[in-house]
This record gives C-alpha cells, structure tokens and sequence, in this order.
C-alpha cells in the first residue's frame, strides 16, 4: 500500500478547515489580566520596562478594568504598590489599604461580570521586599509569614475578593489561608494557588512595576523553586491539593511549558499558568525593534501555554489578545 504525499496536508489547504480541526482555540475568557494600582498619585504611570502597562490609580483602574470586561476578559488579579512600607508588611491587610480600597470600588462598579483577585503577598508591602518578615538570622520566617497571609486573605475578602491568589511560596500557606477564611464566613472563596512558582529572573520588570528591590542585593531561592526541578513541582502541587487549593498555577510560563504539562497530567483542578512580565517584555523590545511581528507571536505564545495544559492564562497580554480573538 502506498501514502498519498497529501496525506498530512490535507486538513490544512483552508482557513475554515484548519479551524475545524483546530485542537487548542484560545479565548478571551481564558485570560486573567494582572494590574497594577498605586496609593497617592493623581495620574496613571507608564512602566518603563512594560511598555503599555500602567501603574493606575484607582479611577483609571475601573476603566480598564471595565474596558477588559467588555472584550470578556473574564479576571483580574491586583497588585498594590503602597505609600509607605514597614517591616512586617501591614499595608497589605489594612482595611484601608490601596488593595483593599481598590477592590471595593471595583465590585461597586463592576458588580459580578469579572472575577476580581488579588496577588496575597507581603514583597510589595515589606521595606526589605522578602515575602514575609524575617527571623533573627535575616531568614523569611515562615510560620510567621503564613499567619500574616491569613489576615491578608481575609482582608481582601472583605473587601470583595472573589478568590485569593497566594504568591509567597511558604510552607502551609494554602492550609493556612483555608483555615483563616474558613474560620471567618468564608468559606465559599476559592483559593488559586500559585504552586510550582520559580525563582526567576524573568520577573525583573515586575519588580520595577511594584518598586520592589529585595535588601542586601538578595534574592528568593530560600522560598522559591530551583528552575532546575521538575518533579519537585508535582510535590508542591500535591501538598496545594491536599492543603485545599482549588486552582494550581505554574509561574512562569514559556519557559515551564514541561512543567504546565506534567502538572495538567497530575490532578483534575484547573490549572492557570503566569506569563511574567520578563515574558511580556521580550516580545515587546524585540517587536520595537521590528525583529519579530509582536502580535503574531503574542498570540502563538500564550496559545502554546493552553496547549500544554493551562485553563486560565495570567497574562499582561489580556486586553490585546482579547481584542484580536473577539
Ligand atoms: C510576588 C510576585 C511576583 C510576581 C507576582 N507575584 C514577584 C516575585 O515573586 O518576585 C511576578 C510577576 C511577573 O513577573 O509578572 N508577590
């Protein structure tokens, strides 16, 4: 018997058929877009290194966010930048907080069409920039770190979070957190939790976006994972799971593609992937420069990520995407 040489060719001759046979078709309601709210300025700034990304204000906030619902953006996730910082990080769980003040404006103005979350860290609120407070030895004290989460998540929830998004990759977070919403009324609040998140040098530009700089020139690789594993990825993912999560996530993304795919294999919740703003930055310099067609492979990149196996897509490319997919 002998194969036409067509034989692989022949679902590909048109547009309309390639659609047809299409296994992985993104859409806007994929994606989960991160943004960035600042306490005391009047008017949004430009980050340098995300061209197109603004730290807002709270006003500028609710229209983007509104303008992001409208393509069927179906998320967001927050992160404050405070005015002043402290050692143990308290603007985070303050009522009065920039993200919670900016949660509660966005439910009143955007009532259920998006799902509203925030980043529940401590680095964006500590003056040393560590994901929690530190012990004698200058080490991020775990036990404490997690009862301090517990409050941020409660105080996000109370200010009309929909779900808590922890980032701060401390043993027993998610348990910890459970407990503490559980413990509050409120228990109908899922927890995504980001599991298999690296240490990586691909959130430089996020670290400009939050006016972040972690003392003494140190770095996360006490608390954040070694790009170097990949099983230890699932054991994070399964203690999540068994701790309560109800979305595993796997920070980043492009470069985790192995890791996206391993944990899609492991469990049945929903996986999200994070593509970081080191992500977002290479294919915005290398499309200034005009060395790649920057929303061509925009699109085949985050593509690439729900191929391996995300659900949800956190991605700064949200709002563009959406508008070429809608
Ligand atoms: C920690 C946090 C970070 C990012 C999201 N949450 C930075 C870090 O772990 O150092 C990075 C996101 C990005 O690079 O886009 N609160």
């Amino acid at each position: 018997m002998t194969f036409p040489a067509t034989r692989m060719r022949r679902l590909r001759g048109t547009a309309p058929l390639r659609d047809l046979v299409a296994e992985t078709v993104l859409a806007p309601s994929d994606l989960m877009a991160p943004l960035f709210v600042r306490e005391g300025i009047d008017t949004p700034q430009p980050i340098a290194s995300l061209p197109g990304v603004s730290q807002h204000t709270v006003e500028s906030l609710v229209k983007e966010a509104r303008a992001l619902a409208d393509l069927g953006v179906r998320g967001l996730v927050l992160f404050g930048v405070p005015a002043t910082k402290d050692a143990v990080g308290s603007p985070a769980w303050d009522p009065a907080g920039i993200v919670q003040v900016a949660l509660l404006r966005l439910r009143d103005e955007l009532g259920d069409s998006m799902v509203l979350a925030a980043d529940l860290c401590l680095d964006e609120y500590t003056d040393h920039g560590h994901c929690g407070p530190l012990d004698d030895q200058g080490e991020v004290d775990n036990d404490a770190a997690i009862e301090l989460y517990g409050r941020v998540a409660l105080a996000q929830a109370r200010a009309g979070a929909d779900l808590v998004a922890p980032s701060g990759m401390m043993d027993g977070q998610v348990g910890a957190i459970r407990a503490a919403l559980d413990g509050d009324g409120f228990a109908a609040i899922p927890i995504m939790a980001y599991s298999a998140k690296y240490a990586s040098a691909l959130y430089g530009p996020f670290r400009d976006a939050v006016d972040v700089t972690i003392a003494g020139g140190g770095d996360r690789r006490g608390y954040q994972q070694d790009f170097r594993n990949r099983r230890e990825s699932l054991r994070e993912v399964d203690l999540d799971v068994a701790e309560g999560a109800d979305i595993v996530m796997v920070k980043p993304a492009l470069s985790y593609l192995d890791v996206v795919a391993a944990v899609r294999a492991r469990v049945t919740l929903p996986v999200a992937a994070y593509h970081v703003s080191g992500e977002y930055a290479m294919i915005k310099a290398a499309a200034e420069r005009g060395w790649i067609d920057g929303p061509a492979v925009a699109l085949e990149q985050i593509t690439a990520v729900k191929r391996a196996g995300a659900d949800i897509i956190l991605t700064y490319l949200a709002g563009e995407l959406a508008r070429v997919l809608a």
